[in-house]
């Protein structure tokens, strides 16, 4: 019996390593530590021109192009990471600093997913994000 179980376990941990939506918090953690954290400080709050993250990012998949952006910004596209490890980064650092601004029907992020967004990157940051912060506005009634 226990025999079926192992192999019931064996094929869950590669069906979802496959996905790429694995998320080892402790490493998703470092990750976060040694490509993001300085700027962006430990907890996601913002400092000078970094925005805040903290209570706010989570935001950004709750409208449409949202989810590529958050993907697309540089300090995301260009971090020296492969795909699933900045999908485990981003899925780890939504649900740690911003896990009430998510959608309800909040889907982590693939490696596959990640790959494609990455291979779009943004010309211009602002002129991506300016359109999605209005639209974060209105949908909280400010
Ligand atoms: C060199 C500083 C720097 C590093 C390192 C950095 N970022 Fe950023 N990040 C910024 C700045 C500045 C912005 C504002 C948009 C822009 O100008 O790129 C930003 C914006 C963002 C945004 C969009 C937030 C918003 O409100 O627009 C996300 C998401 C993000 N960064 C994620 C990350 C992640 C994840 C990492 C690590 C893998 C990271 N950043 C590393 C500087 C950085």
């Amino acid at each position: 019996m226990w025999v079926w179980a192992l192999l019931a376990l064996a094929f869950a941990a590669a069906t979802a390593a496959a996905e790429g939506v694995e998320v080892n918090p402790d490493r998703a953690r470092i990750n976060y530590m040694l490509n993001c954290q300085g700027c962006h400080l430990p907890n996601g709050g913002g400092v000078g021109d970094i925005p805040q993250m903290r209570n706010f990012v989570g935001n950004f998949l709750k409208v449409p192009g949202g989810r590529a952006f958050v993907v697309q910004v540089p300090g995301s596209a260009n971090a020296a990471l492969d795909d699933a490890g900045l999908a485990e980064l981003l899925n780890w650092m939504l649900l740690e600093i911003s896990a009430a601004q998510l959608p309800e029907d909040f889907e982590p992020y693939t490696a596959a997913e990640v790959g494609q967004y990455r291979a779009l990157p943004l010309s211009d940051v602002n002129a991506v994000r300016l359109p999605l912060i209005q639209k974060i506005a209105l949908l909280s009634g400010n």
